[in-house]
């Protein structure tokens, strides 16, 4: 029981690898607020939690009155937080917007096969809205600062916590997501300077980097994607959430006391850095 005691918050804990979190985190002592969109979504996580280790609060992390409504609660619940996990996150900013980047991106993957160079564009960034752009850093950047903020006004009256960020390998750049990318870089920069700013007051915060996970969110990708993402992984597989739970564990836990500022990345090989 490496979570005895404690109070966890895992945004976007309804699907993937959130829900593998909250999941984790119960089995390990914790009592969890799962928070979602919806109530439904997070509800239906609960349901899977043992009796009472779970509490459902919707909340859109991108909207910052929500947010602190979402921690009002929790202290009014709980009267203390000790770890967040800032986890809620969106691979596209509108319906469709994957399904015109996956043909061109199909038709490079042939092309670089067969070795006579890449004539077809993705001109993703060119072609980007403003509201696509806007979306994609508000849900993964403003929610992670919006709920890091209200996490440490609490942490801060113990003096103590843990925070995990989900960043990415698209941190270093992808192609095809230049706002995915932007956001998970921007959340990994916050993460080592908030670690700096909050280790005076025993509050760690690190980041997690994943490659693929097998999860709604990459069920996006074409299977040619796929597949030349698979080639190009050593270990020849995606992730299952729960790989990625047991690396939010260990930063969430005492385990990882001397962490600060730092960040893992399960990724099976595909990135080393
Ligand atoms: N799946 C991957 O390969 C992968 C790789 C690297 C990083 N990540 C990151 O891991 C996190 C989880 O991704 P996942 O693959 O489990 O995705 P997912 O789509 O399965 O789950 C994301 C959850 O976040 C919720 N959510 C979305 N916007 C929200 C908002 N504004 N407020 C509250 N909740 C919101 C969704 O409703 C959903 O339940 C994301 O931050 C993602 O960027 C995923």
């Amino acid at each position: 029981m490496k979570l005895e005691d404690k109070v966890a918050l895992v945004t976007g804990a309804g699907s993937g690898i959130g829900r593998a979190i909250a999941l984790r985190f119960a089995e390990e002592g914790a009592r969890v607020v799962v928070n979602d969109l919806t109530r439904e979504r997070a509800e239906k996580t609960v349901g899977e939690l043992p009796d009472g280790r779970g509490r459902a609060m919707a909340a859109d992390v991108s909207d910052s009155a929500q947010v602190r409504a979402m921690f009002e609660a929790v202290e009014r619940a709980y009267g203390q937080l000790d770890i967040l996990v800032n986890n809620a996150g969106i691979g596209s900013s509108r319906p469709g917007e994957w399904s015109e980047v996956r043909q061109r991106a199909d038709a490079r993957v042939m092309e670089a096969v067969s070795g006579q160079g890449i004539t077809t564009h993705l001109d993703v960034t060119m072609n980007m809205t403003d509201e696509v752009w806007h979306r994609m850093i508000a849900v993964h950047l403003n929610g992670t600062f919006y709920c890091t903020r209200e996490a440490l006004r609490l942490m801060s009256r113990e003096n103590r916590g843990a925070i995990v960020n989900l960043s990415s390998i698209a941190a270093w750049g992808l192609e095809a997501v230049p706002h995915y990318s932007a956001a998970k870089g921007g959340i990994l920069a916050f993460t080592r300077a908030v670690a700096r700013e909050v280790a005076s007051r025993n509050i760690r915060v690190n980041a997690i980097c994943p490659g693929y996970i097998d999860t709604p969110m990459t069920e996006a990708m074409s299977p040619l994607m796929k597949k030349s993402l698979l080639a190009r992984t050593p270990m020849a597989r995606m992730a299952d959430p729960s790989e990625v739970a047991a690396t939010a564990l260990f930063l969430a836990s005492d385990e990882s006391s001397f962490f600060t500022g730092q960040w893992l990345s399960p990724n099976g090989g595909l990135f080393i850095g």
